[in-house]
C-alpha cells in the first residue's frame, strides 16, 4: 500500500484499507491532525453544523468533529474502517460508501470534508461532484491531501525503497502539485475560499513501527525481505533516542458551492 503518494482507486480499495484499519489506527492515525485547524476554520465548521468527513478511516477526524459541536457524519468504503470509527464515536453517523457514490440526500450537509482521500477516488470530478450534491446552497468544501513528493521524507523513503529493489515510483499526481486542490475545486464549478499548507510530521518510535508503517500492507515475509531497505533509508530521520521523525506536508483548499 503506497501510504504517501496517489494509490488511485483499483475496485478493491475497500477491502484492502479493511485489512489495515487497525495498523492504520495504531500508526498513522495521528498524521493528518495539523491539518485539521485550518481546514475547519476556512470551512467554517462548528458547533451546530451539519459536517460530513470522506473517507473518514478509522474516526479521528470524526471524533475531532464532535468534540467541536458539529453534527457529524463520517463515510467510507472499507467496512473495517467504519466499524472502528463507529464504535469509537456512537454519537455519529458513520456509513459505508465511496466519495463518487455518497448516500446521503441532496443538501444534507453544510461542509464536506476530505482529509488523505480524495486522491483515493477514480475520478476526482465525480467526488467533487458528490461533494457538491450533498451540500446546502452556499456550503463548503475542505480536501487535505499529501503536497508534492519533494517536501516528504517518507517520499524519500519510499523511493530509496523502490530502487533497492528497481522498481518504479510513480509521479506526482495532479492534486499534489502547488494549485491542484484549487484547480480541482475550480473545475468542478465551486468557488476557492481559503488554501495553503501545513507540516504534518510523522513519528515512529522505534524501528518496529517504522517499518510497519512505511510497508502498511505487507505480509510478514515482505517485511522482513524490505526492513534493511526502509532502515537504512529512513537512517537520517532517526532521533538520537532511536525513534524517527520524517518531515511532511498536506496542502490543503476549501471552496463553497454557488449560493
Ligand atoms: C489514507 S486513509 C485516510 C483516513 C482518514 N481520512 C485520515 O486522515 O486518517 C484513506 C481512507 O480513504 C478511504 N478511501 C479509499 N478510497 C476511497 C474512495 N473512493 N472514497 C472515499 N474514501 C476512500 C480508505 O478506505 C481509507 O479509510
Amino acid at each position: 500500500m503506497d501510504v504517501g503518494g496517489d494509490d488511485g482507486g483499483d475496485g478493491g480499495t475497500g477491502e484492502r484499507w479493511s485489512s489495515v484499519a487497525d495498523a492504520w489506527a495504531e500508526l498513522w492515525g495521528a498524521l493528518a491532525a495539523p491539518a485539521w485547524p485550518p481546514l475547519l476554520s476556512a470551512a467554517g465548521a462548528g458547533p451546530g453544523s451539519r459536517v460530513l468527513d470522506v473517507g473518514c478511516g478509522t474516526g479521528e477526524l470524526v471524533g475531532h468533529l464532535l468534540a467541536a459541536g458539529a453534527v457529524t457524519a463520517g463515510v467510507d468504503p472499507a467496512p473495517a474502517m467504519v466499524g472502528r470509527a463507529a464504535e469509537r464515536h456512537p454519537a455519529a453517523t458513520v456509513v459505508e460508501g465511496d466519495a463518487e457514490h455518497l448516500p446521503f440526500d441532496d443538501g444534507a450537509f453544510d461542509v464536506v470534508l476530505a482529509v488523505n482521500a480524495l486522491q483515493l477516488a477514480d475520478d476526482t470530478g465525480d467526488a467533487l461532484a458528490e461533494a457538491a450534491r450533498v451540500l446546502a446552497p452556499g456550503g463548503r468544501v475542505g480536501i487535505a491531501c499529501w503536497a508534492e513528493g519533494s517536501r516528504n521524507d517518507l517520499d524519500v523513503v519510499e523511493r530509496a525503497v523502490a530502487a533497492a529493489f528497481e522498481e518504479d515510483v510513480p509521479p506526482d499526481g495532479p492534486l499534489r502539485a502547488p494549485g491542484g486542490l484549487e484547480a480541482a475545486l475550480t473545475g468542478a464549478g465551486l468557488e476557492v475560499v481559503g488554501s495553503g499548507i501545513v507540516d504534518v510530521p510523522w513519528t515512529a518510535p522505534d524501528d518496529d513501527r517504522l517499518v510497519r508503517g512505511v510497508l502498511l500492507g505487507e505480509d510478514e515475509r515482505t517485511l522482513r525481505e524490505l526492513a534493511p531497505a526502509v532502515l537504512a533509508a529512513a537512517a537520517p530521520f532517526r532521533t538520537p533516542g532511536g525513534a524517527y521523525r520524517l518531515a511532511n506536508a498536506f496542502r490543503w483548499a476549501v471552496a463553497r458551492t454557488p449560493a
